[in-house]
């Protein structure tokens, strides 16, 4: 458990008493033994959820745990009350304001979940500010290709439309299988439409409406080989699914915060390859925006953002980083595969996640014969206040399994599709 010293060093609080403050820190419980056989219910109390109603829907925002809304509240307090003793002298040192701070600290932890330097990463607010910084700093010729597929969300697609209309860029979506049939299918699909005009592939790492896991790292080797600059949306991976960014190979990767990880809303980042760094223009321009020393940084400086959110990011990451990253993918998965393996059972039921499970972690994509996503919503909440997402018309609803779900609350999901199917 965070000692109350290391608490209020954390907050750069050292030498100042502030009872009030300490006494919320320290509210924070331990983490369970990892042989507790109650480990996940214990978790579970982390949270602050609601006990009447079931969350499936990390997918859209996740939840924080009581440790980041306590981090990052008692930052709004001590701001509002302490805000004088900041002397504007070193503010790398004293982070008082974000957006002009180089967050080294959190840029580290950063690299450490997704095995990169602190400088091939900048903090953003969110994926769409990520995907929009490469789109809009990256040179490209009218006639160029930037390839996609057709199941990208548009906070992916958005930047390229624009860099399209303004100057004839040609962005291209291919189509993949929904569900994705095999990792070769797919992989097949997308290298096929790789053209000697296709200068960028932008794809998700795993796709947000199917949940299907993409082969990235044998298509971005492919791509590598052609000179093409690889993009990989992660907003559906960070804290999700293992995401290594130099194995993987890819250009540039960029991910949030505020779904699978528990962070704060408005959190996000964007990595681009050290060696790269340099060809991206600055989009949002500060100070540094020619300064190549701190690559990162460069991006990381867009004005004044709100520290208090990012207190509650780091709090979020040392949640995580305390858990176990390997041990919530694999809780995420568990569950994940045990809501896949009740709905096989029932023929009734449509599954548009891949049927191939290493394709698959925490999201299943699904309906039922003859209803709409939004009324096998409603379904779901009218008869057990569970919460997973209408997914469209067709493709029923997307159910998303955390940490915080248990095996009780999936088999309670499954017989409420068992009654809706009988
Ligand atoms: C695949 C994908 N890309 C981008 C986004 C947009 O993310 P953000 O709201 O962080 O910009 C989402 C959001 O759901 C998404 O699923």
């Amino acid at each position: 458990m965070t000692t109350r010293r290391n608490a209020l060093k954390s907050l750069g609080l050292a030498t100042l008493a502030i009872p009030s403050l300490a006494a919320t820190i320290d509210s924070a419980p331990a983490l369970p033994r990892t042989n507790d056989p109650q480990y996940w219910k214990k978790i579970r109390n982390q949270f602050m959820l609601a006990n009447n109603s079931v969350f499936f829907n990390p997918g859209t925002v996740g939840v924080m745990p009581k440790v980041v809304v306590n981090k990052m509240t008692d930052y709004v307090k001590y701001l509002a009350t302490h805000v004088a003793d900041w002397a504007y002298k070193d503010d790398n040192k004293e982070e008082f304001i974000s957006g002009y701070n180089n967050l080294l600290g959190l840029r580290t932890k950063v690299g450490k979940l997704i095995n990169a330097q602190a400088t091939e990463i900048a903090m953003t607010d969110n994926v769409t500010h990520g995907i929009s910084y490469l789109a809009n700093g990256i040179t490209l010729q009218a006639g160029d290709e930037v390839l996609t597929t057709n199941q990208e969300h548009p906070g992916g697609r958005g930047g390229w439309l624009v860099k399209e209309k303004r100057f004839g860029v040609l962005f291209k979506e291919v189509a993949i299988g929904k569900p994705v049939k095999n990792a070769d299918e797919v992989y097949q699909q997308i290298v096929n439409a790789f053209t000697p005009k296709t200068k960028v592939l932008m794809i998700s790492h795993l796709i947000s409406g199917s949940g299907a896991i993409l082969p990235v790292k044998e298509i971005c080797a492919e791509a590598s080989k052609r000179g093409i600059f690889t993009i990989l949306d992660g907003a559906q991976t960070i804290g999700h699914i293992k995401v290594d960014v130099k194995d993987i190979g890819c250009d540039a990767y960029v991910g949030c915060f505020h779904k699978w990880v528990g962070a704060p809303h408005g959190t996000g980042f964007m990595y681009v390859r050290q060696d790269k760094m340099k060809e991206i223009w600055t989009t949002v321009a500060s100070a540094r925006w020619d300064n190549h020393e701190d690559e990162g940084f460069r991006f990381t400086q867009r004005g004044t953002g709100n520290f208090a959110v990012l207190k509650g990011l780091d709090a979020a990451l040392d949640f995580i980083f305390e858990i176990g990253t390997e041990k919530v993918y694999n809780r995420i998965k568990f569950l994940g595969e045990r809501l896949r393996k009740g709905l096989k059972q029932n023929p009734k039921v449509k599954i548009f996640s891949p049927a191939d499970e290493s394709l698959c972690a925490g999201i299943t994509v699904y309906n039922i014969e003859g209803m709409t996503g939004s009324k096998l919503q409603d379904e779901f909440w009218n008869r057990g206040r569970m919460r997973p997402r209408a997914s469209g018309d067709v493709f029923g609803v997307r159910h998303c399994t955390h940490i915080f779900n248990s095996e009780e609350e999936i088999d309670k999901a499954l017989a409420i599709v068992k009654t809706l199917t009988s």
